[in-house]
């Protein structure tokens, strides 16, 4: 029988079988804007794999929040910095998450066949970068790139083209909807937790998570709770306490109680700065109530920015660090230097996860040691939707999923 040009969504091509065309939810630059705007349905051709690659269909597309940033074509953009790379499908297909199935490989490949059951990471390097080839973590590596944000055809898409490292098992207790939702957050949070010696997070440390209840935060919880630590999440509502807590927390703190966020007053100007010190070290107490003595956070896991790096600089444990990943409030962070160099506190970068760290924290959710904290299930038509919700702050606590090839098989339904 021949094969079919194109496989409505939810239709299932036989295993193997990779038709000439798919659906897509995709980006164009002529609809750069809010996420409500910017992705849209369209069919386009099946991406040529070349020889370490896999191709992927996708059960369920977990959401981040790298593709709002896609959609605004804001702080980069995208389609034309791949333009530059020489892509020339002028679109860009996002998806950063995905569960599937393994339906073709690429001749090189020897980690997955075709049928396997995989949860993709969004780590991608080329395989002679020489940074990999040399030993060195590729995330160091000038060909390093996040899969469906800085790389075409991502997982918001009937197929999707992946690295045949990016794979790992999908944990069988999970439904493809929590398998799609965890990998790209969890992950982060495990390198920003575990990778950087010596803060690796230990037995009874302090760990301040902001955004406690977000994508990263709830991961960041789990993983500091799984090593004996005492998380202290930061929330924007009483009604994400009892989910932070569940998760690990010692307890939360509200941050709509403050009023002193954002870049600090200059040193010079004394009753600003000082009114803002005031502020910052009345956070800094409510953390000692939370923990319940003057211990301060050995590691604080960040990524507003620029809103919350000033208090985290000082309210940091002397010779603890402040590991951040994002500037989702804006990148320009003021610290005081005095609070850095005397209490000798490290201010660390981190961006996603290698090969081993995603395969660890892949682990950890396998042992059930780490929820995907799946929250809204969406379905294809859905995914501008979610996007919207996230870049409003109005999503549900957690992860968002949203379904691909896979049926509805509700919340907590293994496959
Ligand atoms: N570099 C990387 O590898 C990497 C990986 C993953 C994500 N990221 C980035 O990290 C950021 C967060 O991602 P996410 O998935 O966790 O998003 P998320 O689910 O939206 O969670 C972020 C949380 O931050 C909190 N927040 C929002 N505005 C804040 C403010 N002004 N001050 C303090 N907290 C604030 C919110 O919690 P409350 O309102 O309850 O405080 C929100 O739940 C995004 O910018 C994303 O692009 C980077």
């Amino acid at each position: 029988m021949a094969t079919q040009k194109i496989y409505e969504l939810g239709d299932m091509p036989p295993l193997g079988t990779v038709p000439e065309e798919m659906y897509a939810q995709l980006i164009r630059q002529d609809r750069f804007g809010e996420p409500m705007k910017g992705f849209a349905i369209e069919r386009v051709p099946m991406p040529a794999l070349r020889p370490d690659d896999v191709l992927v269909y996708v059960m369920a597309a977990g959401i981040n929040y790298n593709n709002v940033w896609a959609s605004l074509g804001s702080p980069i953009d995208v389609i034309r910095a791949r333009e530059r790379e020489g892509d020339t499908t002028g679109f860009h297909i996002g998806g950063s998450d995905a569960s599937g199935i393994v339906y073709a490989v690429g001749s090189d490949v020897s980690n997955v066949k075709v049928g396997d059951r995989v949860v993709v990471h969004c780590g991608s390097w080329d395989r002679n970068d020489p940074v990999a080839k040399s030993g060195g973590d590729p995330m160091y590596g000038p060909t390093f790139r996040i899969w469906g944000y800085e790389t075409n055809w991502g997982s918001f898409a009937q197929f999707t083209r992946v690295q045949a490292h990016q794979c790992l098992p999908k944990p069988k207790h999970l439904t493809w909807e929590a398998a799609a939702a965890y990998m790209l957050v969890g992950a982060t949070a495990y390198r920003m937790l575990m990778g950087w010696a010596p803060h690796q997070v230990e037995k009874d440390d302090v760990v301040l998570v902001w955004g406690g209840a977000g994508g990263l935060g709830c991961q960041a919880i789990q993983i500091a709770a799984a090593r004996g630590a005492i998380p202290v999440a930061v929330i924007s509502g009483e009604e994400k306490h009892d989910f932070c807590v569940k998760l690990g927390a010692k307890g939360t703190i509200n941050r709509k109680k403050f009023d002193h966020w954002g870049m600090m007053p200059h040193w010079k100007d004394t009753e600003a700065y000082n009114k803002w010190l005031k502020g910052a070290r009345a956070f800094g107490s409510a953390i000692w109530d939370v923990v319940g003595s003057r211990k301060s956070p050995r590691i604080i896991f960040e990524h507003p920015g620029e809103d919350t790096v000033p208090t985290s600089v000082l309210v940091c444990d002397t010779g603890g660090m402040v590991v951040i990943c994002a500037g989702t409030t804006g990148y320009n962070a003021v610290a005081d230097l005095r609070y850095l160099w005397m209490r000798q506190k490290r201010l660390q970068g981190s961006h996603f996860a290698n090969d081993e760290q995603s395969a660890a924290l892949n682990d950890l959710v396998i042992q059930k040691k780490v929820d995907p904290c799946l929250s809204e299930v969406g379905g294809f038509d859905d995914i501008p939707r979610v996007h919207q919700a996230m870049y409003e702050n109005r999503h549900p606590h957690g992860n968002m999923a949203c379904l691909v090839g896979a049926p509805r098989t509700g919340l907590g339904a293994g496959e």
